[in-house]
């Protein structure tokens, strides 16, 4: 039996909600069908979104929404999307081979943010475009006086400022977002930075663009500069093994040590990030891209993929390791919401149906806002698997996450059994508390490759789950390839 003690006490740092946030590009069917139908379309919408994708959202409490890209957004210049939406330019989508009609802009984004209930968070243009640019894109939405800008803005039927938060200054800067060298990108960041902050009346934070490989890191945070104009600096993971839908037993365990390659990403930034740091201030760490990206997401299907139940398991092995590094992290993105690689929902015209994703997320949110407590593991089974490399890893059958509420009278517990064919005992040791009774929910199916679609919507959802729970000592077997979530309520 597989042994687990939660330790009550020892705090690893507050689960920020942005944690669970989202990323939707100008890219495949994301934006356009995804979020925007336009305000004539018979599919039911609030002034042009449709409503069913943005309630989806809205469920999840969506805590954040990235926008609009990816590689679109240094080559994106804002005032295309402003105005009469018939007058406004077509222009070409460059990485995505595609047309762009401007219908969807920044008050267009904003409207889906407020409907969703997700705060906004922009990426500026630095690969083709200008501090000025940028900087009138900050002003034109966050300045609350009276300027040309925020005239325009009102004119355009704003009149209150949008007071956007988080702001990135450019996106893989070192690929699609200007091909720059880290020294060379440090000096555009400072350069773009210097004239962002003060043109906005609410606070903002920005976000530099970083990398999984540390070098460019330490070269980007070495030349020197004010790392007061830096918040947060952002690194991507992407993952796949094998096929969405027929993939072997094998392919399906060689994900996990992919994707959770993203805990080394968390550490080596904020190592970096702690090295070159002497402000005192918290910088902290943002996965702003993350997910599995299946071969068969290419430019013909816009991205588009087919989304398993073991694409939710292993974004939950994800959420876990996230939930591990709440003191570093200060937001994640998974890419990209709706149609689009690891989306939480899927349309067709008028139908939409959630993702296994969906549900794991659903789960995990009421780790939102928690202090996230240690877990530890013993005698805990293992299987072979093998990193991206083809190194050869023992990957332990169980991943598992806790947090305690603010006021310290709930304990959320997630649990996930990776074994494709063996249930997984489990005996869950208190520390410094005791459980008065628990409820939970399992997010299993017949078989991992079981996905959602629109003849069958609901095949992979949660259900009620029985976790035996006494004094300190909580008991669950966990089916296999299935994911658990139990609220405790504490003594
Ligand atoms: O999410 C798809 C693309 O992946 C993004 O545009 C880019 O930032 C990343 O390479």
């Amino acid at each position: 039996m597989a042994k687990l003690t939660i330790r009550l006490e020892d705090r690893l740092g507050t689960i920020s909600p942005m944690l669970y946030g989202h990323f939707a590009e100008h890219l495949g069917r994301c934006i356009y069908e995804g979020f925007w139908v336009g305000e004539g379309s018979p599919i039911p919408n609030t002034r042009g979104i449709r409503n069913d994708t943005a309630a989806a959202l809205r469920r999840l409490r969506a805590p954040v929404l990235r926008w609009p890209g990816g590689c679109f957004a240094d080559d994106y210049h804002w005032r295309d999307g402003l105005g009469p939406r018939d007058a406004r330019p077509r222009r070409v989508n460059l990485w995505w081979h595609a047309e762009e009609a401007n219908h969807f802009g920044t008050h267009e984004f904003i409207d889906l943010c407020r409907q969703a209930g997700a705060a906004p968070y922009i990426c500026l243009n630095v690969g083709s475009g200008t501090p000025e640019e940028a900087a009138a894109w900050v002003e034109y939405c966050n300045w609350a006086g009276n300027t040309a800008r925020s005239a325009e803005r009102a004119a355009n039927g704003s009149p209150e400022p949008f007071a956007v938060k988080y702001w990135g200054v450019g996106n893989e800067n070192w690929g699609c977002g200007g091909r720059f060298y880290p020294d060379d990108y440090a000096r555009e960041y400072r350069r773009f930075a210097c004239y962002l902050r003060g043109r906005s009346s609410s606070p903002i934070e920005l976000i530099a663009c970083g990398h999984n490989t540390p070098d460019w890191n330490r070269r980007f945070l070495e030349t020197p500069g004010d790392m007061r104009m830096l918040d947060h600096l952002s690194v991507h993971r992407y993952y796949n093994c094998g096929h969405a839908t027929e993939f072997t037993d094998t392919e399906c365990y060689n994900l996990y040590p992919r994707a959770l390659q993203v805990e080394q990403d968390i550490t080596e930034a904020a190592t970096a990030i702690a090295l070159y740091n002497r402000t005192g201030r918290k910088i902290g760490v943002i996965v702003d891209e993350w997910g599995v990206w299946h071969p068969e997401a290419g430019n013909a299907t816009g991205l588009y993929q087919r989304n398993t139940l073991r694409d939710a398991l292993v974004a939950a092995a994800v959420f876990d390791a996230f939930n591990r590094h709440a003191d570093a992290l200060t937001m994640a993105n998974i890419a990209q919401t709706i149609n689009v690689l690891q989306c939480v929902a899927q349309t067709q015209e008028e139908k939409m149906w959630l993702t296994p994703t969906y549900h794991a997320f659903d789960l995990y949110k009421e780790h939102m806002g928690n202090a996230s407590v240690r877990v530890e593991m013993a005698d805990v089974p293992t299987v072979e698997a093998r990193k991206g490399d083809g190194a050869a890893v023992q990957l332990p059958v169980l991943s598992a996450s806790a947090s305690v509420s603010p006021e310290g009278k709930t304990l959320i517990l997630t649990l996930q059994n990776s074994h494709l064919t063996e249930p997984c005992d489990v005996a869950i040791r208190l520390r410094d508390g005791a459980a008065l009774k628990a409820a939970a929910k399992v997010l299993t199916a017949k078989d991992v490759r079981d996905h959602n679609g629109p003849e069958a919507p609901h095949k992979v959802r949660p259900r009620r789950f029985e976790l035996g729970a006494k004094g300190s000592t909580l008991r669950a077997t966990i089916p296999p390839h299935a994911l658990v979530c139990a609220r405790v309520a504490l003594r």
